[in-house]
């Protein structure tokens, strides 16, 4: 190869031969960094499977159901769709301190310890000194956990071919080198390099490998999105450094549903799994207070119930403020203007706020119903049934449409102890058989879910 340097932009990986202030492909400014190639080849293509592969017919594949292994959390285990897959490249992503290594060293530690088998923790960033002292707070003791604290690739590779563990971690992605590329870590080049040579490893050994990738805002290093192509997995660690509890999302997965997530609290002790999301965000002291409404909502097939909360109070800007947290903006403020037009409520002169209670984030439409009930509750002074639960998409002449997954709301709100659950009437067929546990209401207009709450 003839061509010995060339620029490449850190954020989207677009490839130019001569230095340009602005990416042409995703618009970012001082994102080309010039790499030296040195006539190495990479290995790009080789994802999965063997060079000199032949191909077969389908019906000559032989796809054994590869038994999953548990790890040490069920809430881990779902969001990967039913356990580890052997030889399957995990990408966990999210922002710095938020709790990767705490959630990966937690569960993989347990998992080397249940199985007595080899976990190997590579770490580019802890010294195992500090893998240690964590592992302490954790209170994890096993020493089927082998850490190796390392930023070349090549002795990571070799202690996977020798110690043949049951899985891997590499934490993080961007500070592992391959001897093989002149650039310097964390640079795209480097990133997709190292994580295809640990991608073809994975598949040759059938050990699943995670992958820890920082999310930086300013993007000096290069992120896991160029990632998010190569390997089969691709979760997300999410939620507020101030708050507690955080939640693993899958945003690709080869071996399972993206819906799930899995949730967390963080604690002393390192992380603890929630299996009842819904006490954590529903106070159980929630008295009867106007502006309060509970929902229901569903990832996946998890559903929760959240409080929404909505505050007006007369403004004294000439244009009012919305305020809006946990939530879609352009959702509220549709929702305003729906219940001025349809309900004859006059908001013009409000500030709206509304919040979800315990910082969480949703955002599908059917909270829509609770939120328009929150605004017209806290506006009217009204106190809404605090033994109901209300969901349903609204739209915009002020229908309430169906939602998915009905039947796991109203479910979820029974197992609660709700009395009483209003959804939307063409939803009601689907729960057929449960108003043993929960009176049904169905409702096919907000004005009509307003005439029956309010008096
Ligand atoms: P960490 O796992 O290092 O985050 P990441 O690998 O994503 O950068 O998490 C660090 C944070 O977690 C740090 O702010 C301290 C907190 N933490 C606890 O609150 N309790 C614990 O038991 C542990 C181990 C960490
Ligand atoms: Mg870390």
């Amino acid at each position: 190869m003839s061509e010995k340097s060339r620029y490449l932009c850190q954020g989207c990986g677009f490839v130019s031969p001569k230095w340009l202030g602005r990416c042409p492909d995703c618009g970012s400014w001082n994102s080309l960094i010039e790499e030296r190639t040195g006539g190495t080849r990479t290995s790009r293509a080789r994802t999965a499977g063997d060079a000199d592969a032949l191909p077969l017919p389908l019906d000559k594949i032989f796809a054994d159901d590869a038994p999953r292994i548990p790890t040490g959390s069920a809430e881990l285990d779902r969001v990967l769709g039913g356990g580890l897959v052997p030889g399957s490249v995990v990408l966990l992503g999210g922002d710095p301190g938020i709790g990767k290594t705490t959630l990966l060293l937690e569960y993989l530690g347990r998992l080397a310890a249940s199985r007595s088998e080899t976990v190997l923790y590579c770490s580019g960033e802890e010294s195992p000194r500090q893998i240690k002292l964590r592992a302490d707070r954790i209170g994890l003791f096993t020493d089927r956990l082998v850490v190796l604290s390392q930023n070349s690739l090549e002795p990571v590779l070799a202690e996977i071919r020798r110690l043949r563990p049951v899985a891997v971690v590499v934490d993080s992605i961007q500070t592992v080198t391959t001897a093989a590329l002149e650039s310097t870590a964390g640079s795209i080049s480097q990133v997709r390099e190292v994580a295809s040579q640990l991608i073809a490893v994975a598949k040759r050994l059938e050990v699943p490998i995670f992958l820890v990738g920082h999310v930086t805002k300013d993007g000096t290093l290069a992120g896991p999105r160029v990632l998010e192509h190569m390997v089969d997995t691709v979760l997300y660690f999410e939620g507020e450094n101030t708050r507690d509890f955080r939640i693993l999302r899958a945003v690709k997965n080869r071996f399972g549903s993206t819906n799930e997530i899995g949730v967390f609290e963080m604690g002393d002790g390192g992380l603890r799994e929630v299996a009842n999301p819904s006490r954590l965000f529903l106070r159980e002291d929630r008295g009867e207070l106007a502006g309060s409404v509970v929902t229901a909502s569903v990832e996946g097939t998890r559903p929760f119930l959240v409080e929404v909360q909505a505050l007006c109070a007369h403004s004294s800007f000439s244009s009012p403020k919305r305020g809006c947290s946990g939530t879609d903006a352009g959702r509220l403020a549709m929702l305003i203007a729906i219940l001025e037009k349809k309900i004859g409520l006059m908001l013009a002169d409000q500030d709206v706020y509304l919040n979800l209670a315990g910082g969480i984030r949703v955002v599908e439409p059917a909270t829509d119903l609770a939120i328009a009930l929150a605004v017209f509750s806290s506006f009217r002074n009204a106190v809404v049934d605090p033994g109901a639960v209300f969901f349903g998409e609204v739209g915009l002449t002020g229908e309430v449409r169906g939602v998915s997954n009905p039947e796991f709301r109203v479910r979820e709100a029974a197992k609660l102890g709700f009395r009483t659950c209003f959804m939307p009437r063409a939803n009601v067929p689907r729960v057929a058989g449960m108003e043993r546990e929960i009176a049904i209401c169905g409702v096919s207009s907000l004005e009509e879910v307003i005439d029956r709450m309010i008096v």
